[in-house]
């Protein structure tokens, strides 16, 4: 057969391993394939930047369009939505098959790109787009077509977990933990889209896509980042056998009338240390899938990285090269449940709520009262004195961590309001969601 036309859109440290592993496996890959992959080009924005030995630079054009227009396969590493959209677009009318692991243009025109796939009959696919090496869209897409998502709870931000790890192990605030880690390369100079939770959420619009078969667009995501996570928080989540850790939270809601719907939201919670996740360290990622049938799952390891994430990208152009030769094609897009998104006060979470109180009689009463008043129930309660009333007269304060039961998102915010108004509360030191458990 003749040898299939590969262009590579991108040169960034994922796109240059793509081009290195091509031409260093381009016997393997054309035995898996059944016919040769032939790298034609390379886009790039400047010709003259150094990239390294692992690219051809005889192969880099500044002309995407151009390029887009020999080839049978179109690796999209651009990143962004436009050009990103626009050739992924071009690619698919003109009929070949897109991999790419652009997750923000998934997340955001992810039924365009399909449709265009459907159109061009042709395929689109993104594993490298979340969670980077680890395979996660296809499991939930094919291996578990068979069975029904229950719950998809995910690590899916390197730097954040990385930051969250360090203020865990070394107590060190969130200001110095974003410093170690630009140091280290794992969060940008600019790091709001991972501490703000945009990476993380268009991760999860497109997890819960394609777990509940319903449109997940990004702004459909609740979205809490964890730059109010204080070195507080996690002291205080060590105190009750916990760990802070940002998730992806993708969940099929059943409501009294039997009706379902979808949950996703993406913020920092307290999850148990026993719990799977709690031991995914550093700047790795995992996921954590509970399915009906199957129970529980977790798929673990490197989110991010050249050669990682390169993995994910030719695991996808190997099934969509198999698939040219033999003339079929992969799932498209599985939307068909099209379950209503949940708004987040229907969201049924615990909270962890940590008071700085009066120590006096009556208050540990008034402060259960005004739970309960929520019809919010209170799982465990820990007081702890913080000063003794002196001969001054300054009156005793002491610190009061409660951790309730499972209730609506709504009830809890409510209940946290009225806390915060009652007098004899001197601050809500920190609130933050416990997940994790049923
Ligand atoms: N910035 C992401 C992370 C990697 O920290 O995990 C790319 O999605």
């Amino acid at each position: 057969m003749e040898p299939l036309k590969v262009a590579l859109l991108g040169c960034g440290s994922v796109g240059t391993q793509v081009a290195r592993l091509l031409t260093a496996h381009a016997g393997e890959l054309a035995q898996r394939v059944g016919t040769p992959l032939e790298l034609i080009g390379i886009a790039v924005r400047t010709l003259d930047a150094d990239r390294g030995p692992d690219v051809d630079t005889r192969l880099l054009t500044t002309d995407a369009p151009e390029l887009v227009k020999r080839a049978d396969l179109v690796i999209e590493l651009i990143g962004g939505i436009e050009p990103a959209r626009t050739l992924i677009l071009d690619a698919l009318s003109s009929g070949a098959s897109v991999v790419t692991g652009n997750k923000a243009l998934l997340a955001e025109h992810g039924p365009e790109l399909y449709e265009a796939a459907d159109r061009g009959g042709v395929e689109l696919y993104y594993e490298a787009a979340v969670a980077g090496a680890i395979p996660i869209l296809r499991p939930i897409r094919e291996s578990l077509a068979g069975d029904r998502i229950r719950r998809v709870l995910g690590i899916v931000n390197g730097t954040t977990n990385y930051v969250l790890d360090k203020m865990d192990t070394t107590g060190a605030s969130f200001q110095d933990a974003v410093a170690q880690a630009q140091a280290l390369g794992y969060a940008e100079a600019d790091p709001t889209a991972d501490v703000e939770g945009y990476d993380a959420a268009a991760k999860a619009a497109i997890l819960a896509s394609l777990a509940f078969h319903t449109r997940v667009h990004a702004d459909d995501v609740h979205r809490e980042g964890i730059t109010t996570v204080t070195a507080g928080d996690v002291a205080s989540a060590k105190a009750i056998g916990a760990v802070v850790k940002l998730l992806a939270i993708c969940e099929r809601t059943v409501a009294a009338d039997g009706s379902e719907g979808v949950s996703v939201r993406v913020h920092p919670a307290m999850i148990p240390a026993g719990h799977p996740l709690a031991s995914v360290r550093e700047a790795f990622n995992a996921v954590f899938v509970e399915a009906e049938a199957a129970g529980e799952l977790m798929f673990y390891g490197r989110g991010a990285g050249g050669t990682p994430t390169a993995s994910a990208v030719l695991g996808d152009l190997v099934s969509a090269a198999r698939n040219r030769v033999s003339g079929s094609r992969g799932p498209g897009e599985s939307y068909y449940a099209q379950l209503p998104l949940r708004p987040m006060g229907e969201v049924i979470t615990r909270y962890h709520i940590s008071l700085a109180v009066a120590d006096r009689p009556g208050v540990l009463a008034t402060v259960a009262k005004a739970i309960a008043e929520h019809g919010v129930s209170i799982e465990t309660v820990r007081q702890q004195q913080i000063f003794e009333p002196t001969d001054e007269g300054q009156g005793g304060r002491a610190s009061l961590v409660v951790v309730t039961h499972a209730a609506t998102e709504a009830a809890l915010k409510a209940t946290v309001s009225a806390l915060a108004g009652l007098d004899i509360v001197t601050a809500v030191v920190g609130v933050m969601r416990v997940e994790g458990e049923d």
